[in-house]
């Protein structure tokens, strides 16, 4: 690689909630490089060129409109990318593995491992491979390897771990205002060198001060160890929830007052139904086996315990809701509102609506279902795959999708609330309790609702972390004493 030629052309590996959102905002910043987002999928790719993009993202339409066929482009011709391409983000997915050893917990580097194949098979000039997918600490050392093993006379490469810090919902403005970039290489100057021409990259809008520099093995483990830590403050506030809920404390209250202190801070302190994702339970997991490999069990038990708090939050939500409604849920109608993982994104990987609303459908419930953002399709699909059920044409007849919340409550006995999108907490709650079946109950999975206008309404509230009252008119119906 030449020293003053800067980088002109960039290739990304992956068109996803990651390799899309980032190559759209390095297009949009840097106007003089081209950037080429390929993938092996041809719907995704049509997908991206298209009015309707694959990932709902707010802003993100903006920004790939202003630069889609200017200097960004989303291509299935993968070969000709990587030819022209000075760098190459590799953002393919890195799921759990399914199968064979670390099955259930290591991360399956399979697509990371093709796409460098992929790239040693067609480069004919020197390329920054840049790691962008979560993958383990090392792994970049396995993508060297197979370039090294693979590569032609007179090709080089530098091999850089960049993680992604977006969070979806947010992938706009985390990625335009993000608290840092990480950048990790080799310590050879040749490292040294591909490090800057990727700062180089960001600098066009991060202040260079943002942007860190570290070893490789240290930027792989920084991008875990922030998702795990990220995820231990939601269980942490989770678990104090339970206790929050048998003693009269209220957990909002709670994150409050520890929140203040500003050597916790307060965010991520949002007791919740669990968190979902692609990324926290992927990553902890892959972080506990990594544990597990160094002969480290205790520091492995101690993250495992982030994940089992993780589920005991999503079953213990699910009981109450069986247990309020008076043990049975069986034959009964229940509104599930919001599907998504978080409000602002059509994502379900890992939410848990899906765990809930499987646990409910085990229970012999009906459901009727609306979210905003994702596509009936998605829904059925999560909730009839082989993980999930045994019985797919029942799950079928067993659950609407609405287009409306108004349409998806009507004639239910119980609303839950499973995704906190705002038009959630705006919505006629006077004309949804006219149409529902009495007592109505409220399950306020993640705490946006009024819950004293809703009471006053005549609903049953429950909420995560919080006693609350039930309707004064109502009181002597309540079938178990210790619940509200
Ligand atoms: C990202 C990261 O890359 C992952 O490591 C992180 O932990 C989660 O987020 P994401 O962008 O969310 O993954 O994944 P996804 O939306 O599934 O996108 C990956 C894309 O890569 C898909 O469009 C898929 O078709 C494509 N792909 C996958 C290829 O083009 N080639 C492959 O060999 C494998
Ligand atoms: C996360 C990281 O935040 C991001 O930096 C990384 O790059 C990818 O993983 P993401 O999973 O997209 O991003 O969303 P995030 O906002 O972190 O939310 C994850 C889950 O935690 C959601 O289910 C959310 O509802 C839940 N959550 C978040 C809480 O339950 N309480 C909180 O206080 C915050």
């Amino acid at each position: 690689m030449s020293e003053e030629k800067g980088i002109k052309n960039i290739c990304c590996l992956g068109a996803g909630y990651v390799g899309g959102p980032t190559c759209s905002i390095i297009a949009l910043k840097c106007p003089e490089i081209k950037v080429t987002v390929v993938d092996l999928s041809k719907e995704r790719i049509a997908q991206w060129n298209s009015d309707k993009l694959p990932i709902y993202e707010p802003g993100l339409d903006e920004v790939v409109g202003q630069c889609r066929g200017k200097n960004l482009f989303f291509s299935n011709d993968v070969e000709g990318a990587i030819l022209e391409a000075d760098l190459i983000f590799i953002s393919v997915n890195t799921p759990t593995k399914t199968l064979g050893n670390g099955k259930g917990r290591a991360a399956d580097l399979k697509y990371v491992e093709g796409a460098a194949r992929m790239i040693a098979d067609i480069a004919q000039s020197d390329k920054i491979v840049v790691e962008k997918s979560t993958v383990p600490v090392r792994a970049a050392e396995s993508i060297a390897k197979i370039l090294s093993a693979n590569r032609k006379p007179g090709v080089s490469y530098q091999i850089l771990s960049n993680p992604e810090f977006l969070a979806e919902g947010t992938a706009v403005s985390d990625l335009l205002n993000a608290d840092r970039v990480l950048i990790g290489g080799d310590e050879t100057p040749e490292g040294q060198l591909a490090i800057e021409k990727l700062c180089s990259i960001y600098e066009h809008w991060i202040p260079r001060k943002k942007i860190l520099t570290t070893n490789t093995w240290s930027s792989e483990l920084s991008k875990l160890a922030a998702n795990a830590m990220l995820a231990q403050r939601i269980s942490s506030i989770n678990s104090l929830s339970a206790v929050c809920e048998a003693t009269g404390a209220d957990v909002s209250e709670v994150a409050r007052a520890v929140g203040f202190d500003s050597r916790i801070g307060s965010k991520f302190l949002q007791a919740s139904i669990g968190f979902g994702g692609s990324c926290f339970q992927k990553d902890i997991l892959n972080l506990v086996y990594i544990c597990e490999c160094l002969n480290l069990p205790e520091v492995a038990s101690y993250w495992q315990q982030v994940i089992d708090m993780n589920e005991y939050q999503k079953s213990r939500f699910t009981a109450k809701i069986v247990q309020s409604l008076f043990n049975t849920v069986s034959g009964k109608r229940i509104c599930i509102l919001g599907f998504a993982f978080k409000k602002n994104t059509g994502d379900t990987r890992e939410s848990p609506a899906i765990h809930i609303a499987k646990t409910l459908l085990d229970e012999g419930a009906s459901l009727k279902i609306y979210d905003p953002k994702v596509e009936s399709e998605r829904i059925y699909e999560d909730l009839t795959h082989p993980l999930i059920c045994e019985e797919p044409e029942k799950v079928r007849k067993l659950v609407s999708v609405y287009t409306d919340a108004y349409s998806a409550a009507e004639g239910t006995h119980a609303l839950v609330l499973c995704t906190e999108w705002d038009e959630f907490i705006t919505l006629d709650y006077n004309k949804i309790y006219v149409d529902m079946m009495k007592p109505a109950y409220i399950f306020d999975g993640r705490k946006i609702l009024d819950h004293q206008t809703l009471i006053d309404i005549g609903f049953h509230v429950q909420t995560i972390g919080r006693k609350l009252q039930r309707p004064k008119s109502n009181r002597c119906w309540s079938s178990n004493p210790s619940m509200n």
